[in-house]
């Protein structure tokens, strides 16, 4: 192999914006982004949890940086984004969350809570991070959906609305930045492994009817989500703009 065709599978030199990073799915992302080279920036709410996070990977040898916040929220958006600067070559949209409910049952602000967080903080983090990542040259955006906004899932219909137009914002934006040479993909899990998925897998019924919908049989990792994000920021991915690509272990085409 050739030193080009090995830079194709690197992130050297790459700085990368990491939403949601301290547990889970996205702590998982993080990793994957160090591990390719990358030095990583990431975000939550909770200081202690995403410091604790941080250190892990710099005890390990890698780049990661701490900047507590919520996405949510439109000066901590604007703080995470001045804070790092230019260019910003990775930006990934991870943080979100659910409440579970029948549609009649959401009271007061649920639902304008689910989608600030899932939806809009990932549509206005984008805009906010675009002269950082235009400012890269080569740059790729990759939101973190799910399979719920492909498919009715018993996790309520606000989730599933949010992260369908997700996928939406993912195609418009792919279309409308690609002349800034942003790429804009998503990711689409169906159960990984993490703090909020185990909130219905412990329970042994629910977790039985996960797998009998599983063609692989088995829960995700978060470290699998993790290697399809960072394999869709890397150059060997840059003719991909615009797709949701499903990491589910088969269960979007299972059918009969
Ligand atoms: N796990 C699954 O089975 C699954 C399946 C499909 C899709 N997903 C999606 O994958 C993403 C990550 O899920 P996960 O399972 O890893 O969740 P998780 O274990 O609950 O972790 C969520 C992360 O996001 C942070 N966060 C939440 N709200 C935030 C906010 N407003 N501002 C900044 N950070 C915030 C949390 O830290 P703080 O609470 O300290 O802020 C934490 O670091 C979500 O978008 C989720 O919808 C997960």
């Amino acid at each position: 192999m050739d030193d080009s065709s090995k830079d194709l599978w690197r992130l050297d030199g790459r700085r990368a914006l990491v939403t949601g990073a301290s547990r889970g799915i996205g702590l998982a992302i993080a990793r994957a982004l160090c591990e390719r080279g990358a030095e990583v920036w990431m975000t939550a709410r909770g200081r202690s949890t995403l410091e604790e996070a941080v250190a892990e990977l710099n005890a390990d040898g890698f780049r990661a940086h701490a900047l507590a916040g919520d996405v949510s929220d439109a000066d901590s958006r604007s703080r995470l984004i001045e804070s790092i600067g230019a260019p910003l070559h990775i930006l990934v949209n991870n943080a979100g969350y659910n409440i579970r409910k029948p549609a009649l049952a959401y009271a007061g602000d649920e639902v304008r809570d689910i989608f600030g967080t899932n939806l809009m903080a990932a549509f206005d983090l984008s805009r906010a991070a675009h002269p950082a990542l235009a400012a890269a040259g080569s740059a790729s955006i990759v939101n973190v959906s799910s399979v719920a906004g492909l498919k009715h899932l018993r996790t309520g219909a606000p989730y599933a609305m949010s992260k369908a137009a997700m996928n939406q914002m993912t195609r418009n934006l792919a279309v409308e930045w690609a002349d800034d040479g942003i790429r804009v993909n998503a990711v689409a899990p169906w159960y990984i492994d993490t703090p909020l998925a185990r909130q219905v897998l412990d329970d042994p019924d629910f977790r039985a009817e996960v797998l009998a919908r599983t063609p692989l049989k088995r829960i995700g990792r978060p470290e699998e989500v993790a290697a399809t994000v960072a394999f869709l920021c890397l150059p060997a991915a840059g003719y991909i703009s615009g797709q949701t690509l499903a990491v589910d272990g088969g269960f979007s085409i299972f059918g009969f």
